[in-house]
């Protein structure tokens, strides 16, 4: 298992504790910065990881910002990412378990350092479902195509 991280400035120290976090469960990580403190822009960031995800160059994304708005919103503009912002673990298990996401974001503004851990863990351990799920899952393909 792989995971490609990135993030803005609001996010390093939250990023480095997630990858070591990751590490410590067995996870191989790419850290894609930013690695700056000075201010940037989530899209790119999101976008960043978004593409690795989509070019099968690891299995899930994460991505962190402030609130985890604005970067999930970004991610999700690649199509075929399916993004989840979330600020507890119930959402980011079911996200996995009915949506099939690939990218988790959070804000690390809005959860502390052990709440994220927790999601993270709620989100890794779940799995997909499929069933009437991978149904609802080629609706959303369908309206991406759609534009
Ligand atoms: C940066 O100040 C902030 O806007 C960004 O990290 C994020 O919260 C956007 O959604």
């Amino acid at each position: 298992m792989k995971i490609v991280i990135g993030n803005d400035h609001s996010a390093v120290e939250m990023r480095e504790a997630i990858t070591e976090h990751l590490k410590a469960r067995g996870i191989e990580v790419e850290e894609i910065g930013t690695f700056s403190r000075e201010s940037s822009n989530y899209p790119e960031w999101g976008e960043k990881v978004a593409r690795k995800v989509l070019a099968k160059e690891a299995d899930l994304g994460i991505a962190i910002c402030g609130t985890g708005v604005g970067i999930s919103i970004a991610c999700n503009k690649v199509r075929g990412i399916r993004a989840v912002c979330c600020s507890e673990p119930y959402s980011a298990k079911l996200s996995r378990q009915h949506n099939n996401s690939n990218v988790l974001c959070f804000g690390a503004r809005v959860v502390g350092v052990e709440l994220a851990k927790m999601i993270v863990d709620a989100w890794l351990d779940a799995e997909f479902q499929g069933g009437r799920h991978q149904t609802r899952i080629d609706m959303i393909s369908e309206i991406e195509k759609k534009g």
